[in-house]
């Protein structure tokens, strides 16, 4: 008789026990998100310049303003795209600035050795991408050629875009090509991937090579140059040790960081007819981020306590095998809910690590790997990556809310991720914003919310969800997926119940 009326106990018990908590600190928070950590790549690869931003001022079928297309600028203006970088990758390593400035008719043109061996016509080129982004509202992030470049090359780069007007050649040269004043650009990166495609480099020698670049490239007083040294990719946590060892504190603003989510660079699998287990190896890879981050982290606390020097992860994203027929070098791939789940649980972790996480940039923009935008002549969409950074927006220059979240499991086999990943910002009108995502494709999760600190006022939510974390946005249905109002919710005070389906990005605004 006991033992009959302990057993229904214990099942409550283990049912409360497994429900998800979180608690938001509302009364807590000290760091700022800084907006830079939802920047965005373009680089000169496949259709993500010519193509995709840019279809030429004589093109009369896609309505362009100095051949940018309208579309796309209005789509990155509503997503609030904060930097751009660009022109690569490694385009930049390959890369000179004074190819792409002048007569169009006079610019040589080069081979994209990176990239398919395409010729690249250099019609795109620095008038082009500072005008673009002052139209869609965004700060360039130039990416300087260390590679195959040289210290002089670099240093007129930063005079030809920075300096006054009339103080010397570079300045006088930009005004003789049409524009005299400076774009004063701010972010600058000292070339990229520099143990790989940016020169096979060891990180010894890349940090003196550093030294010696950042010596020469001069700051003005309307443009502090904020320089970006080639990071590690992944776990290589010897390349960090050495750069902030070896590189004075006063040569350098940001450390890079490379993480893709993929499966095995021999084996990635499809981007959009994906099995189960090719979801879970996706999902552990972007999770792994966590792990990333704070590793590297720590490296740099021991040598920057005062965390001077911002991590900056200026490629991440999923990257799986190019759409079927079309060509291997141009990286073009669909973009699913497993897309979002990616865009939605690294989002998360770089906000709460935003103390040294201050900047990154998702690659890339249109047309390449995880895209905000695909392109097909006239057409465009928006993919469910686009919709994840517009809900998350809001985080942008917020302050970041301590969160206490415990998830309960998403299994596969023997092996298990935490399912519900969260964080939390106040913005400057005191609206609170919760972003949530449930990775687990088959079961939902009830999460209880403790909103502790303030008195909650009544919440709204949206939601990003499709029955299969295959789905995606076509040419023929563009409107597949799209936020919607979130009503899976029950408040009490400062109390939410809330119900994550699986697969699913929530925010909630208080
Ligand atoms: O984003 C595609 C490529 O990936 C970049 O050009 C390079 O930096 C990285 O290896």
């Amino acid at each position: 008789m006991k033992r009959l009326l302990l057993l229904p106990l214990m099942a409550i018990m283990v049912m409360v026990h497994a429900q998800d908590k979180l608690v938001v600190n509302a009364d807590l928070g000290t760091t700022t998100i800084n907006k830079h950590i939802y920047g965005h790549f373009a680089e000169h690869l496949g259709a993500c310049i010519y193509g995709g931003f840019y279809v030429g001022e004589n093109n009369t079928k896609i309505p362009n303003k100095d051949g940018v297309r309208l579309d796309i600028i209005e789509a990155l203006k509503k997503l609030k795209v904060p930097n751009l970088r660009w022109p690569g990758g490694c385009f930049a390593d390959t890369y000179h600035w004074k190819d792409g400035i002048g007569p169009k008719a006079s610019r040589p043109s080069m081979l994209n050795i990176w990239w398919g061996n395409v010729t690249e016509n250099n019609s795109f080129g620095t008038h082009e991408f500072l005008n673009m982004c002052q139209q869609i509202g965004a700060e360039p992030y130039l990416s300087g050629n260390v590679g195959s470049g040289t210290v002089a090359e670099l240093d007129e780069w930063v005079k030809y875009v920075n300096h006054p007007a009339g103080s010397s050649p570079m300045p006088l040269l930009r005004e003789k090509n049409g524009h005299k004043e400076p774009w004063n650009v701010k972010f600058w990166g000292v070339g990229n991937e520099a143990w790989g495609c940016g020169g096979h480099m060891q990180a010894e020698y890349y940090a003196n090579i550093y030294r010696q670049y950042t010596t020469f490239m001069s700051g003005t007083k309307d443009a502090r140059l904020f320089r970006i040294a080639s990071g590690a990719s992944d776990g290589d946590y010897h390349w960090t040790e050495v750069l902030m060892r070896d590189i004075p504190r006063n040569l350098v603003d940001g450390l890079a960081l490379h993480h893709y989510s993929i499966i095995d660079w021999s084996k990635k699998g499809s981007a959009k007819d994906f099995t189960e287990e090719q979801y879970f190896k996706i999902m552990k890879s972007a999770t792994q981020m966590e792990e990333l981050v704070t590793r590297h982290s720590t490296i740099m606390d021991k040598y920057d306590p005062k965390k001077q020097v911002a991590l900056v992860v200026d490629e991440w994203g999923g990257w799986y095998e190019v759409e079927p027929g079309s060509n291997p070098s141009f990286l073009f791939q669909q973009n699913t809910m497993r897309d979002a789940m990616i865009a939605g649980v690294t989002l998360n972790i770089f906000n709460n690590h935003a103390d040294r996480v201050r900047m990154a940039n998702l690659a890339q923009t249109i047309n390449v790997l995880q895209s905000v935008i695909l392109t097909n002549e006239e057409k465009m969409i928006l993919t469910p990556t686009y919709h994840v950074m517009e809900m998350y927006n809001v985080h942008q220059d917020a302050t970041l809310l301590p969160i206490d979240l415990k998830s309960g499991d998403y299994q596969f086999g023997n092996e298990k991720l935490q399912a519900v990943s969260a964080s939390a910002s106040k913005d400057k009108n005191g609206k609170i914003h919760i972003s949530l995502v449930n990775i687990d494709p088959a079961k939902q999760h009830e999460v209880s919310v403790d909103i502790r600190g303030v008195n909650a006022s009544s919440a709204t939510g949206r939601i990003l969800v499709s029955p299969k974390i295959q789905d995606h946005n076509s040419f023929q249905d563009p409107n597949k997926i799209a936020p919607k109002e979130f009503k899976g919710f029950q408040q009490q005070g400062n109390s939410l119940k809330v119900t994550l389906p699986a697969g699913s990005v929530v925010v909630i605004e208080i």
